[in-house]
């Protein structure tokens, strides 16, 4: 069992943050909360990660005009974090941070990968997609992120049905539950050795 040092990058919500933040104080998983960053000074994520005591930073352009992807490395460097945790980040990463921390950004994708990923497929697209095509499974992927995006090794999935009568936001809502679960799941095995990364 290993401890792991982790960061995360939000934009928003923060649900999935919240659901590994849950986990890590019951006791379930073995991980320092070491910080969150965020692009947006409005989001839930920061809201979340101040009530339970995690260092978190608001770096935007707004903040760091130019300097962005510096100040992220730099600031993950410096709260001492090994796996950087993509939890509903909207904005592009360099690929600078995914070489500086080389197969330790995991991301969460609301779809059965390699199935709806790619350009354009992100937050209720992703659920219009799955149900225009007439798929009756969908659910979250958890994969590592490389240079491309939602092509990165996947370390995990989790099949939720999709019913006769959703809609997006009845299947979003159903893929969310999961995705709780699974990203939580996927560190304990990383953790614990069973996932290698
Ligand atoms: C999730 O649907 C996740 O799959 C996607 O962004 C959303 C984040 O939700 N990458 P939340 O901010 O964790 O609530």
């Amino acid at each position: 069992m290993s401890v792991l040092n982790l960061g995360f990058l939000a934009s928003h919500g923060g649900s999935n943050m919240q659901a590994i933040i849950d986990g890590t104080l019951r006791g379930e998983l073995d991980a320092n909360l070491c910080a969150l960053i965020s692009n947006n000074s409005e989001s839930q994520a920061l809201v979340r990660a101040a009530n339970v005591g995690m260092p978190a930073f608001h770096i935007s352009e707004a903040t760091h005009p130019g300097k962005v992807t510096e100040a992220i490395i730099d600031t993950f460097k410096m709260q001492g974090v090994d796996i950087i945790v993509l939890a509903g980040y909207m904005k592009f990463l360099d690929p600078r941070v995914i070489e500086s921390f080389s197969g330790r950004v995991l991301n969460i994708h609301p779809a059965l990968l390699p199935k709806f990923g790619g350009q354009g497929m992100y937050g209720m697209n992703v659920h219009k997609a799955v149900l225009a095509n007439g798929e009756t499974v969908s659910g979250p992927t958890v994969h590592l992120v490389d240079s491309q995006y939602d092509r990165g090794r996947i370390l995990a999935q989790k099949q939720v049905s999709v019913e006769p009568n959703d809609t997006a936001d009845t299947l979003a809502a159903r893929v969310l539950a999961a995705e709780h679960f699974i990203y939580l799941d996927t560190l304990k095995r990383i953790s614990a050795g069973e996932i290698k990364i």
